[in-house]
């Protein structure tokens, strides 16, 4: 049976083409790449903040509607008797043509109607702290179109949590004020905020509207506000209530006549002795100059161009070339993209997390940074800083921070022990990339505290020495709270349907349960932390670590191996987790992934056979699932983890996230053509058809999680966007698959093929140098034979870091 198709990818644009506005699921995109961020839908829904999806938020969005996706910033267009939207909601009145093109950090969305047509560029421009919307309007019709336009956005109260809850205060506080074609939000700006948001257009207005009620009407919809279905603004002006933003414009255009309009959501920020112009006025000067710098179709197209200059350059710091179009494409473009995307936001704002649940996490992001740290490796390093300032002096870490304040989370507090093993692994990606060691210099608080600085390098030796001083019975490292898998609460006990499984009481004392997820990641990090030692000259440390890693190997070869795989956890009464023994989760995903890559036991047959268990277990048609068998109900002892259905998300969902680390696994172990089959799987580009309707969220980028084998509907694809998945299938397929790894001196050349490989090409910028570099596998799975680096063959794996353009011919 043919499958419905909704997009498809244009690669020589960058864009995924949306051609059917009714989508599985909203398919969105991200706009902004520094302070002012906004997400958009397919159809315009979403909403903008500026730099925290809680505490700044500008506009308001109202999560798991129904309709699904409602509110936004919407245009409506009167043309005699029909009102509809470029972007086909909210009206819904049928289109005679459509199209929504996401695009590196820009949406273009494209409606036409009656002979009308309207699209709308929607882009953050650089440096910025606004949301450009230029409106082109063009009538292909033989008869002169008189139009009525109107524009539409909702404030948000800037606290997007109190702002869907307090509305006894709410309905009263909000305030706007209106001059010339610009409405300005100031509500609280009177007392205690000195920021406010404003909404212009670059043409005079015919009126307008600031109050929500009056706009829409109280028993009408964002599909038939009453105005617009009047045909005729009454220049509202909200106190309290809901205030919004509407612009109504009169348009005349002739046959064949095009109009461009700018509109500009912007945000601004005043000194506490600047706010006000005259008492309640507040002080304009701020958004004049943003207006003044964004007011005409030149400015903005040159805006726009920037961007666009901006995104040729960092997707050209690694471009490959293979006989495969699905693959660069991922690669190329949208891989790099998400993880652009999960570096700035974290797991905080997407259509599946609210923004106010979570800021940044700290093993979040520091997972995030290696597929970020090649694109702006200044931002990485400052993302470093931040993340190891919210560490605590034993080692252990706020779980999250908020990335307006920096401030650690205290709702969520610590006690996640993989947490200071992550900031190795970002720290040493970031050198490894710059070749920047003088980071470890850098004096770094201890929780933000002033006084307490002590070098990033001590954070990073304290990190290691959390680990060791918190191991259990088996000499494993004990879990905490939780490891990666914030699910598997081994020491959080809950009936209480009220509490969360992460935050309810930790009990430490008398606790067994140990981690071999931790032990694996302990011995990746530690290996790399005693590498980077001995590059210091610090010989006692390398040393000292040198033997807490090979203890570790020890434990996990003697207590973490179960005859066929490596076992995931012991429990607080010190039972196993993750064993044949188990009546249900025999076996689970994470611990396979770590031991591998850290080749525990690889000489006794431990890695091959955790990776074939890996493909008889856990791999299904989508993917490898988590956990094998799933839990079939709930257990006290083991937390969040058994309480989801069977086949969802940490119970025997294919957690997208950890695949990579079986895949990469794989790669170490040399086995290439298993390694491809596990990430073919999972790269969107492959699975494009399959899942239009199946998988559901966004075609172009990975998801969290898709339904695993257990499932009642294997396949289904939730959470998309924001999962450590991105920086994952980055880091699987630029450093093991394709096999480009930087390394402290040059570029490790180790490249991991299926057999039917043909030669391939990577630009890859590094440093100030340009390499290319193009790899002959010769069908083989694995193994360089031989490096010619301009010319001259050389020895080792190894291309010697030196300064400008170099050819390198690679035989395998
Ligand atoms: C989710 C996890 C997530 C955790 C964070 C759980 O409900 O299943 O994926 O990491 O919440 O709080
Ligand atoms: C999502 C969280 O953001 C991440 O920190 C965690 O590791 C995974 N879920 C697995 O539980």
């Amino acid at each position: 049976m043919e499958q419905k198709r909704y997009g498809h990818f244009d690669d020589l644009h960058r864009e995924y083409v949306i051609t059917d506005p009714q989508t599985p699921w909203p398919w969105i995109n991200y706009l902004g790449n520094e302070d002012f961020f906004s997400l958009i839908s397919n159809t315009a829904g979403g909403y903008s903040f500026y730099k925290d999806a809680k505490f700044r938020r500008i506009t308001r969005y109202r999560y798991n509607n129904v309709p699904m996706d409602n509110g936004g910033r919407y245009f409506y267009l009167k043309d005699g008797d029909t009102v509809w939207n470029p972007g086909w909601k909210p009206c819904k009145t049928p289109l005679d043509f459509y199209e929504c093109r996401h695009g590196m950090s820009y949406t273009r969305i494209t409606g036409r109607k009656n002979g009308v047509e309207a699209s709308v560029l929607f882009f953050v421009p650089l440096k910025k702290w606004a949301e450009v919307q230029k409106l082109t309007l063009t009538n292909q019709s033989n008869e002169v179109k008189q139009l009525k336009l109107f524009s539409f956005e909702e404030w948000c109260l800037w606290n997007a949590a109190t702002d869907m809850e307090n509305f006894q205060r709410n309905f009263s506080t909000g305030e706007v004020e209106i001059e010339d074609s610009t409405i300005y939000h100031k509500t609280e700006y009177r007392e205690r905020r000195n920021h406010y948001a404003f909404y212009h257009v670059n043409t005079p207005i015919q009126g307008f509207d600031t109050d929500r009620e009056t706009f829409i009407g109280l028993y009408n919809e964002f599909a038939d506000p009453q105005v617009v279905m009047e045909g005729k603004p009454r220049n509202s002006h909200a106190h309290g209530w809901s205030p919004i933003a509407s612009h109504y414009i009169e348009i005349t255009l002739k046959p064949g006549e095009t109009k461009d309009l700018v509109f500009l959501l912007g945000y601004v920020e005043n000194e506490q002795d600047q706010k006000f112009a005259a008492p309640q006025v507040i002080n304009k000067e701020k958004a004049h100059a943003l207006i003044a710098e964004l007011d005409t179709t030149e400015k903005v197209d040159k805006a726009f161009a920037e961007l666009c200059d901006y995104w040729d350059k960092l997707l050209n710091i690694y471009q490959v070339k293979t006989a495969n179009d699905k693959l660069d494409r991922m690669v190329n473009i949208w891989n790099q993209y998400q993880c652009m995307v999960t570096f700035n936001f974290s797991r905080s704002a997407s259509f599946f997390e609210s923004g106010i649940g979570r800021g940044m996490g700290f093993r979040d992001s520091n997972q995030d940074l290696v597929g970020f740290v090649h694109q702006i490796p200044s931002r990485a390093r400052q993302r470093i800083i931040d993340i190891a300032s919210t560490q605590f002096p034993d080692g252990g870490c706020y779980h999250q921070y908020q990335p307006l304040t920096k401030r650690g989370n205290n709702d969520i507090g610590g006690g996640f022990n993989d947490d200071p093993c992550w900031l190795i692994f970002g720290t040493i990606a970031y050198i490894k990339e710059t070749g920047d060691f003088s980071i470890l210099d850098e004096m770094v608080p201890f929780d933000n505290q002033p006084g307490s600085e002590v070098t990033l390098f001590e954070h990073l030796k304290i990190s290691m020495d959390h680990v060791i001083k918190n191991l259990g019975p088996h000499m494993l490292p004990l879990i905490g709270r939780a490891d990666w898998n914030d699910c598997l609460n081994l020491n959080c006990f809950s009936w209480d349907p009220n509490e969360s499984f992460q935050t309810t009481e930790n009990v430490s004392e008398g606790t067994k349960a140990e981690s071999l997820m931790i032990a694996g990641l302990f011995v990746v990090t530690g290996e790399d932390y005693v590498a980077l030692c001995q590059k210091l000259g610090k010989t006692a440390e390398a040393e000292r670590m040198q033997q807490a890693v090979d203890a570790m190997i020890e434990a996990v070869k003697k207590h973490g191996w179960d005859g066929e795989w490596y076992l995931r956890a012991y429990d607080f009464y010190g039972r196993k987790i993750g064993s044949n023994e188990c009546e249900e989760g025999k076996i689970f995903i994470e611990s396979q992934g770590w031991c591998t890559m850290a080749e525990i036991g690889a000489d006794d047959g431990m890695v091959a056979k955790s990776l074939d268990s890996c493909k008889k277990y856990l791999e299904c048609e989508h993917g490898m699932v988590l956990n094998n068998p799933a839990f079939t109900k709930y257990i006290y002892e083991y937390g969040e983890i058994s309480s989801y259905p069977e086949g969802y998300k940490e119970n025997a969902g294919i957690f997208c996230h950890n695949n990579p680390w079986v895949i990469i696994g794989e790669c170490i172990a040399g086995r290439g053509n298993d390694a491809w089959s596990h990430y073919a799987k999972i790269l969107p580009s492959y699975v494009e058809e399959k899942y239009q309707t199946l998988h559901k969220v966004e075609p172009y980028v990975n998801c969290q999680m898709v339904a695993g084998k257990d499932a009642f509907r294997p396949g289904e694809g939730k959470n998309s966007w924001l999962t450590g998945t991105a920086a994952w299938m980055w880091y699987t397929v630029s450093e093991f698959i394709l096999g480009i790894k930087p390394d402290y001196d040059g570029i490790r050349i180790d490249p991991c093929l299926p057999e039917t490989a043909s030669d391939y090409t990577v630009s890859r910028k590094f440093r100030e140098a340009d390499y290319d570099i193009t790899i002959h596998p010769n069908g083989s799975q694995k193994g360089v034979k031989q490096i010619v680096l301009d010319g001259q063959a050389i020895d080792g794996t190894v291309i010697p870091y030196s300064k400008g353009h170099h050819v390198v011919e690679v035989t395998m």
